[in-house]
């Protein structure tokens, strides 16, 4: 057997073209030289539709949770009110990270596995009597596979305060329909990792004109993560204030050529097919897929694994098979695997994951199922066609 292919269906980090390795191979150029300001400006404009931004997009070297961070300390101060919607671990994460900076954290804890819907969020506004900063949420929670419905939590904030709403898109942005301004989301961050196609390291920020006012008003203590440093030096010459990530600047560049070209709505309309066929096939498979599918998100499958031989599932995927699958996070540690869809993901690898889990299920001694997910997948793909 061949184990060198890669077979990573991770939700993070994913599988990078060939074209974008190829673009990352380029000679290195200096920051502070001639090249750097046409690259960033391009990516940055280039990113924006992506991110549903009429502003360009702000790069930062750092994984996703520098993005979240980033959020956190340009708009709260010691003291600050905010509410954080915890979906799940991100959410918690992003709880934690306003603690840190001295926030008053009121969460909206929601049961893993589900979203968090209007009247969740309005009810709950309304039982806190007092000025909220800001309301921050996860449009994917990648520990559950849920998307939350992004359009009517920033409406119901718009409607119900004059609180920042802030949006953690790390796990789908590129995968999923995204408007900040019709959506009243103020700041929107990503990883690179995930349906951007790219390795891990650069993460992506884009802010609205009311968030641009209180980041420049924000007196908290910080430095690297200062976004006033990262405007002032894309707005007087289009670069970063410090040694940025060239490389996976490069590969971000080709990126964007590769969404222009399979079209912005086709990528969206593509992970729709990759999550439908996912579903359907593990229904064939006994095994309880943790959302429904309205909440599920287009680019993480959660599925039950709750007795002792569906829990060998994911080990024995990657030993025998070469496929790597993610298992739960937190609360839902050992319960769950996730099967991440995002970015370089066709429908064929949608087979190739199926076909590996129901080898796996048969020899676990799950019989009697070899060939019912990959058929039901095929349904599903061949009448999308
Ligand atoms: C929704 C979400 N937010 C934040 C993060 C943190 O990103 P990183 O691990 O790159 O710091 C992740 C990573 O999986 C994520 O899925």
């Amino acid at each position: 057997m061949l184990m060198d292919q890669q077979c990573l269906f991770t939700p993070g980090p994913t599988p990078i073209p060939e074209r974008v390795k190829h673009a990352m191979n380029q000679p290195m150029i200096a920051h502070r030289g001639s090249a750097f300001p046409m690259l960033l400006e391009n990516v940055s404009t280039r990113l924006a539709p992506v991110f549903g931004s009429k502003n360009p997009v702000y790069l930062i070297s750092g994984s996703g949770t520098s993005a979240l961070e980033t959020a956190a300390a340009n708009v709260i101060e010691e003291n600050d009110n905010v509410v954080v919607i915890v979906t799940g671990a991100f959410g918690e994460r992003f709880a934690s990270i306003c603690e840190a900076f001295g926030a008053n954290v009121h969460r909206l804890n929601i049961e893993w596995g589900k979203t968090c819907c209007h009247d969740d969020l309005e009810n709950f506004l309304n039982s806190i009597n007092t000025k909220i900063k800001a309301v921050f949420a996860t449009y994917c929670e990648t520990s559950t596979g849920i998307v939350n419905p992004i359009r009517d939590l920033g409406f119901v904030t718009k409607q119900k305060t004059e609180a920042l709403f802030i949006v953690d898109g790390v796990s789908c942005i590129g995968a999923v329909p995204m408007d900040m301004e019709r959506w009243n989301v103020d700041i929107l961050v990503a990883g690179s990792q995930k349906a951007l196609m790219l390795p891990p390291g650069l993460a992506f920020i884009a802010f609205s004109e009311r968030a641009k006012k209180v980041i420049g008003m924000c007196s908290t203590k910080r430095f690297y993560l200062d976004l006033n440093r990262y405007i002032a030096s894309y707005e007087k010459e289009k670069s970063t204030p410090f040694t940025p990530a060239v490389s996976l600047i490069f590969g971000a560049q080709e990126v964007c050529k590769m969404i222009e070209d399979e079209g912005f709505e086709n990528v969206i309309k593509r992970h729709h097919l990759l999550k439908n066929m996912v579903r359907a096939g593990f229904t064939t498979l006994d095994l309880p897929l943790l959302t429904c599918d309205d909440d599920a998100s287009s680019t993480i499958t959660s599925v039950i694994t709750n007795n002792e031989k569906t829990k060998q599932i994911k080990s024995g995927l990657e030993k025998k098979y070469g496929i790597t699958i993610a298992g739960g996070q937190g609360k839902l540690k050992g319960e769950i695997i996730r099967i991440g869809h995002m970015g370089y993901c066709t429908p064929f690898d949608i087979l190739k994951v199926l076909s590996g889990i129901e080898m796996t299920m048969h020899d676990l001694g799950i019989t009697n199922l070899l060939g019912k997910a990959t058929s039901k997948a095929k349904e599903v793909w061949i009448h999308a066609l």
